[in-house]
């Protein structure tokens, strides 16, 4: 009897234009560069391997050039086909479709995770972070950023009745299906029962208004946001945390066999096109250079 899915559902951006619709020419310049600052300031001088968890179609890839390899993971195979477009296909990258909630990853094979823009669209906070810190060698880190509920225009529209739910409480609201955003005792909350201590929070995206936006140049803006991002106010619609994995557990940064089947973490080898378990038999395949973990193909 096959075990029934208990899976949180998943915001599927299968064959969704994410790139073209979201980002490209859509004057959200002045938010792409202020992550990148924020993220900038976090990332380590060096490191061995990077987990991308939710990486789309790899907009902030290229911010992670002093981790020796990143593996993109998203659960949309075809974002990791417009990642693989812009980015190649040498060793340096490895693409994985993959839930959040079941990574097929040994534990402690990496030094580093980043989560951007990712865990808003997460139902279940506590079993994502838990799968992270899993994968993750002790005192590895992650960068997480996360939607700010009690940002500036959500207390001011709850103070004029404007908006039902109250930015001050601690409970995420699900403002659009699969759609959260969170508040900042929460999410330290969730990070410390994962098992990680956050050792920097930082405020960004002051300015996302679209008043500002359309009169101001992005750099100016940006620039701005830079200086206030040490302000420590934090309102903002998108907050910026930097986590140490804390405890004991496995180091397995130095191995080359990096994947176990998805939640039950049985062994897998390689036989042609497709990774087998050697306990169930069960296959996934790997298609066009992407490790597809989103079903087993005997399903
Ligand atoms: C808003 S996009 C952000 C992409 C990228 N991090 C960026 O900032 O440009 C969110 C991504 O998370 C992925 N995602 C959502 N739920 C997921 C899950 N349960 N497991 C893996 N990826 C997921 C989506 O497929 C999508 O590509």
């Amino acid at each position: 009897m096959t075990k029934p899915d208990i899976r949180p559902p998943i915001c599927d951006y299968e064959g969704s234009n994410y790139r073209t619709e979201f980002w490209e020419g859509k004057g959200r310049d002045y938010e792409d560069q202020v992550e990148r600052i924020a993220l900038r300031r976090m990332l380590p001088k060096n490191g061995r391997r990077l987990l991308e968890l939710g990486a789309g179609f790899g907009r902030l890839t290229n911010e992670y050039h002093m981790y020796e390899q990143v593996v993109l993971v998203d659960y949309s195979f075809s974002q990791l086909q417009y990642a693989q477009e812009k980015l190649g296909r040498s060793g340096r990258y490895i693409y994985v479709a993959a839930d959040a909630y079941q990574l097929p990853f040994r534990a402690g094979v990496f030094d580093g995770v980043t989560i951007i823009r990712v865990i808003h669209h997460i139902a279940d906070v506590n079993v994502a972070l838990r799968q992270v810190r899993r994968v993750l060698v002790p005192d590895g880190k992650l960068i997480l950023e996360y939607a700010n509920k009690r940002n500036l225009k959500a207390m001011y529209r709850y103070s004029r009745g404007l908006q039902t739910w109250d930015p001050n409480d601690l409970q995420p609201v699900e403002f659009v299906e699969l759609n959260f955003d969170f508040h900042p005792v929460y999410m330290q909350q969730r990070l410390a029962g994962a098992g990680f201590n956050t050792e920097r929070s930082m405020p960004v995206s002051f300015f996302r208004v679209g008043a500002l936006k359309n009169h101001l140049p992005a750099t100016l803006l940006a620039g701005l946001d830079g200086i206030l991002q040490h302000s420590g106010f934090h309102y903002t619609p998108s907050i910026f945390t930097l986590n140490t994995a804390t405890g004991a557990s496995p180091n397995n940064l130095e191995t080359d066999s990096l994947f176990v089947a998805p939640g039950s973490g049985d062994e897998l080898v390689k036989e042609g096109d497709t990774l087998v378990s050697t306990r169930t038999n069960q296959r996934w395949a790997i298609r066009d250079g992407i490790y597809d973990f989103k079903a087993p193909i005997d399903e």
